[in-house]
């Protein structure tokens, strides 16, 4: 990039640096292109010197517009597939028929993985996958994304990311076998609805345990996926290190998805909200390594987004705190507010 002067302006060159008002609002974009009203209100309002791309920054920036356009591409023709393949096994369980070769969804799930593991945006390319599905596909496939990203950031090998990414996809396949009007029902569960509701993880493990094709080791992580380490879990209130590694694993990611999605009845809570949720739950249950691993990497891509604060300002991100990743810092005109320090605010949702 280079600085110039607004009288060598060219129509038609790009912005290189967000240019920003007073109020330290963004007024224009990097990578805008220069049009004559931009030169008319850089005369007005004081503006003598702006950075433009120049060729290689051009250059740079076409290959990367052209690159993400192909991972989206890849992104969705994946997550299509494998999503296609888990409803099918959602239905053969469904019909109480376990015929399903689980080699069929390896293919799709593998290409998923790849092209998420080519960067660490996981939720930026969660975001761009805009499905009307049932909640529970769409579940199943995101958890199957967040479970191999964890493994990523956890520097396990890609055989342990297939495996672990698998049992995400797998964990609630047994809700084929609780009743629709439990699975979709607004209000809170009763008791004993919560009680059948809870069947679900050894509805999947028992329908899959004779298949020959599901690993034992995916198996476990079904049955398992919902035990916590201070005992408090089922099916079988299993503590600590007891609890199989990919279940703690799934049960990270499956917490962050169910918390954070929209559903029929219900609006999901802002990933920093999740943050806090998560944090706590790894004081009680979930495996606090993992869940650490987790957040310090996604909340990292929250820098530069927009927020709304619960006051109803609007701010944004300029630094994560590696001690309390879920209250960052944040910019509001041309205040900073140090969610760290300051507790009777938290961000409400995440706008951008
Ligand atoms: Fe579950």
């Amino acid at each position: 990039m280079r600085e110039i002067a607004i009288e060598g302006l060219t129509l038609g060159m790009c912005l290189s640096k967000d240019i920003y008002n007073d109020l330290g609002n963004i007024i224009l974009s990097q990578g805008t292109e220069i049009a004559e009203k931009h030169l008319d209100y850089f005369r007005k309002h004081g503006i003598y010197f702006v950075y433009i791309e120049e060729i290689d920054d051009i250059i740079s920036r076409d290959r990367y517009k052209n690159a993400m356009a192909h991972k989206l591409k890849d992104l969705n023709h994946a997550y299509g597939e494998v999503l296609s393949q888990f409803k099918t096994l959602y239905f053969e369980i469904e019909n109480k028929n376990y015929t399903f070769d689980i080699n069929a969804v390896k293919e799709g799930l593998m290409e998923l993985i790849d092209t998420l593991l080519s960067d660490n945006d996981i939720l930026g390319s969660m975001r761009v996958i805009a499905l009307d599905e049932n909640y529970h596909f769409t579940h199943a496939v995101n958890v199957a994304m967040l479970s191999a990203m964890i493994c990523k950031w956890l520097n396990l090998d890609k055989e342990t990311i297939y495996m672990a990414s698998l049992s995400g996809l797998l964990h609630d396949v047994g809700k084929a076998q609780v009743s629709q009007t439990l699975l979709f029902k607004s209000d809170d569960l009763e008791a004993e609805e919560f009680e059948q509701l809870k069947m679900h993880s050894r509805f999947g493990y028992e329908s899959l345990k004779n298949n020959p094709t599901i690993p034992k080791a995916v198996l476990a992580a079904i049955l398992f996926h919902h035990e916590r380490s201070d005992g408090s879990g089922y099916p079988s209130g299993l503590k600590e290190e007891q609890t199989p590694y990919f279940a703690r694993i799934v049960a990270v990611a499956d917490v962050f998805d169910a918390i954070t999605s929209d559903k029929i009845y219900k609006k999901g809570v802002s990933s920093f909200k999740a943050f806090t949720i998560i944090k706590d739950e790894s004081f009680r249950g979930l495996d606090p390594n993992i869940s650490e691993v987790f957040l310090s990497n996604i909340a990292a891509f929250f820098v530069n987004n927009r927020v709304r604060l619960s006051d109803g300002r609007e701010g944004e991100v300029v630094y994560i705190n590696k001690y309390a990743l879920n209250r960052p810092l944040v910019k509001v005109s041309n205040a900073f507010i140090d969610l760290s320090t300051d507790y009777s605010l938290e961000i409400e949702e995440v706008i951008s």
